[in-house]
């Protein structure tokens, strides 16, 4: 039998017991329902869905009525998962206001039960005003896609001295500013490891080696549905675009032969 509902202090607990924790991209409906009934433990409705879903080379020009939008679906299909909205580009570093107000959003129209944003030491006041009015905060340090141009490019961080210090700097204000859990992006195996040794909150990796409390995985990089590019961190588990190819082919070949629609799907 599937465990209960999950929650935010029961993604807490789970570091606490050793227990590894599960999460995924998801856009829609139908994803949403899968991946639940699969038993992930976190639906994170990522920006990631400016590239995977809009075709866009960045996250960056994903707005908050997109994420509202996609949120609400996903929702719908999660029974079980914890739903993690993303909070795109310019939606909460313009002013502390302006990130309650729509970090609420998600909660309040979409039917999220948390919020994710990029940043740590510039974004410490920011998650604290959030998490005091009732809503649980999910830090991402390390590679945040919404910098890149400041990296200049989706490079691993954290790779010398300096870089590493600022890495570590972020994910302890993160915690200290009262998220409940954090993403590291794009940084050394070693480094997620001091970093999840020196947090009491649980760190999901993403490309930042084994020894996180977690992992997430954007579901079509992991399903084999999107091919643009592929990061050394992703594993493909499937090759549906090979599976979908095949059976659109099929379907067009039938329809040409006149074999489709067949007695079986035909009304009478
Ligand atoms: O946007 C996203 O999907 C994410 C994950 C990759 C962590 O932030």
């Amino acid at each position: 039998m599937m465990p209960a509902k999950v929650t935010v202090p029961e993604i807490i607990k789970m570091k606490q017991r050793g227990e590894k924790i599960t999460a995924l991209t998801a856009y829609d409906y139908s994803f949403g329902r899968i991946l639940d009934a699969a038993g992930v433990d976190i639906l994170l409705v990522g920006d990631s869905l400016g590239s995977v879903i809009q075709g866009q080379k960045s996250t960056l020009p994903v707005t908050l009525e997109e994420m509202i939008y996609h949120t609400k679906a996903v929702v719908r299909g999660a029974e079980r998962a914890l739903t993690v909205a993303d909070m795109p580009f310019l939606s909460y570093q313009v002013s502390v206001e302006q990130a309650k107000q729509n970090a609420g959003r998600f909660l309040q129209e979409a039917g999220a039960e948390a919020v994710k944003i990029e940043g740590g030491v510039a974004m410490l006041e920011t998650i604290k005003a959030i998490v005091q009015i009732g809503i649980p905060v999910m830090g991402h340090v390390g590679l945040t896609p919404q910098s890149i141009h400041r990296f200049g490019g989706y490079k691993v961080q954290g790779k010398d001295k300096k870089q590493r210090d600022a890495v570590l700097a972020d994910a302890l204000s993160v915690e200290e500013a009262g998220a409940f859990s954090i993403v590291l992006e794009g940084i050394p195996a070693d480094l997620g490891q001091e970093v999840t040794r020196r947090l009491t909150i649980p760190t999901i990796g993403i490309g930042a080696g084994l020894h996180c409390d977690g992992q997430v995985l954007v579901v079509h990089d992991m399903l084999g549905l999107f091919d643009m590019y592929t990061p050394k961190f992703v594993k493909k588990y499937a090759d549906l675009k090979g599976i979908m190819s095949e059976a659109v082919k099929t379907f067009i070949a039938e329809v040409r032969e006149g074999k489709f629609p067949d007695e079986q799907h035909s009304f009478h």
